[in-house]
């Protein structure tokens, strides 16, 4: 927040689902919000707004660095891809931005104002320096010249200092090591990563498995993806789905048609430009996504309407919401195309919901094509029980 409480600064992702392919479909934001108003700042363009980020629509907000040589690391991958963190300056002049998919910290003038001793004049940016894997907190020393950013991966922390000369990092400590088995590690490092040209093009913006699964959840939006053979028809987005008890719910994908994790990976890695894992990578990020796990349920409920609702489940809806995981890991017809049985483990946090994205409410997709009909107190009943699956 500004010094004197008047603007808000937000450190974001914005998304482009439109896209016919993953090339600059995601980039880095900050957004400025007037507080008094309430109203999202519109920063002015930059003078040079590249022609992919024009013809993509992103509003000015984006902070676009991706061809920019000098914040390019030598073409070693885009400065910035998804902030996670900012924090302003005491005199409201510098943003310092740590940026967890490209595990780098760049400064930038808080009202984009251009200097030519900037390593990115047209963007506002003074400078960008690498520090440790996925960075997700940032904080200001009182010197208002230093920051101390959190990598999040490394277990350590980084100093950068704000220099006449540029942008360093002067100090990096470790105070932890991981204790996740090796496998799991880089796998979730391989997840995090918009700059790894093994998954990305980060020339092309780059994008991470997490900039549409944060954290293995959902985005909430819809993706013009490859759907392979399956009967999905052309031109409907597909829903990004919650990566939860991934070990439980083979088949793959809203069609079923992946029969296991490293094909699901190799399939989105294809999409996403990257150059290809081999093997024993894909086995490392199959070990990760196996560790993820839906949140425990923190809704209270009315018992009897759960207890209620469960036995209304079992009867109407385990037929295909079958086993621990509710899902029978088949596929059955949903309008006119065939859709694997979702599990509905965590389901309460996966919205919106179905394939296509077309159920906003739970209660909408609980009257989903080919579930039987219910009647408002019996849906109710069956909402209550799920909200704690
Ligand atoms: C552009 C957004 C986007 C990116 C990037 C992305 N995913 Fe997904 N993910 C989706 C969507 C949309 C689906 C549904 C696709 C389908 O049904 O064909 C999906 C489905 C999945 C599934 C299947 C889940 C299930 O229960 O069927 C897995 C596993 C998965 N993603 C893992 C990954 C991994 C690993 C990466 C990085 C290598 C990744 N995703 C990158 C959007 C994305
Ligand atoms: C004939 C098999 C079948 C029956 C019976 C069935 N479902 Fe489903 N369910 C599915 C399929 C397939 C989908 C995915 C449909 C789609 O995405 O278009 C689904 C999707 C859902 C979803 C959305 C999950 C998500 O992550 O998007 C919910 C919630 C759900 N079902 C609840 C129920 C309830 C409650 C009942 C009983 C009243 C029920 N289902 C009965 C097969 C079934």
């Amino acid at each position: 927040m500004a010094p004197d409480g008047s603007r808000l600064y937000v450190a974001h992702v914005q998304s482009r689902t439109q896209a016919g392919s993953l090339a600059f479909a995601v980039a880095p934001a900050i957004s400025t919000v007037d507080l008094a108003s309430g109203e999202t700042l519109q920063e002015p363009a930059p003078p040079d707004f590249f022609e992919e980020a024009a013809a993509a629509d992103f509003p000015a907000t984006v902070l676009v660095t991706s061809t920019d040589d000098r914040c390019n690391f030598n073409g070693r991958g885009t400065g910035m891809d998804a902030p996670s963190s900012v924090v302003l300056d005491a005199f409201g002049e510098w943003l310092f931005v740590a940026d967890h998919n490209s595990n780098a910290v760049a400064v930038l003038s808080a009202t984009r104002r251009n200097d030519d001793r900037f390593e990115s004049p047209e963007r506002g940016i003074y400078g960008v320096v690498r520090v440790g894997a996925r960075p997700t907190g940032i904080a200001l020393a009182g010197d208002n010249r230093r920051a101390w950013v959190h990598n999040a991966l490394d277990y350590s922390v980084s100093q950068v200092e704000l220099k006449s000369m540029g942008l360093t990092v002067t100090r990096e400590s470790t105070f932890a090591a991981s204790e996740l088995p090796a496998d799991v590690e880089n796998g979730r490092r391989i997840f995090y990563s918009a700059v790894d040209p093994r998954v990305t093009r980060p020339e092309l913006g780059g994008l991470s498995c997490s900039s549409c699964h944060p954290d293995g959840r959902t985005d909430g939006l819809q993706w013009q993806l490859n759907r392979g053979s399956s009967s999905l028809p052309e031109g409907e987005g597909l829903n990004t789905p919650a990566l939860w008890n991934l070990d439980r719910t083979a088949p793959y994908a809203w069609s079923g048609s992946l029969a296991d994790l490293p094909a699901f990976t190799t399939h989105m890695v294809g999409q996403m430009g990257g150059d290809g894992l081999d093997r024993w990578e894909l086995e490392d990020v199959t070990a990760y996504l196996k560790t993820l796990r839906p949140p425990a349920s923190q809704r209270p409920v009315v018992a009897v309407e759960a207890s209620e609702g469960e036995q209304l489940f079992a009867a109407q809806c385990s037929s295909c919401h079958a086993g621990t995981q509710l899902t029978d890991g088949l596929t059955h017809l949903s309008g006119s195309a065939l859709i694997d049985t979702p599990s509905l483990a965590g389901v309460a946090g996966t919205g919106p919901w179905l394939h296509d994205g077309s159920a906003r409410t739970l209660r909408d997709a609980i009257r989903h094509p080919g579930a039987p009909r219910l009647s408002a107190a019996e849906g109710a009943a069956v909402q209550a029980w799920l909200l704690n699956r």
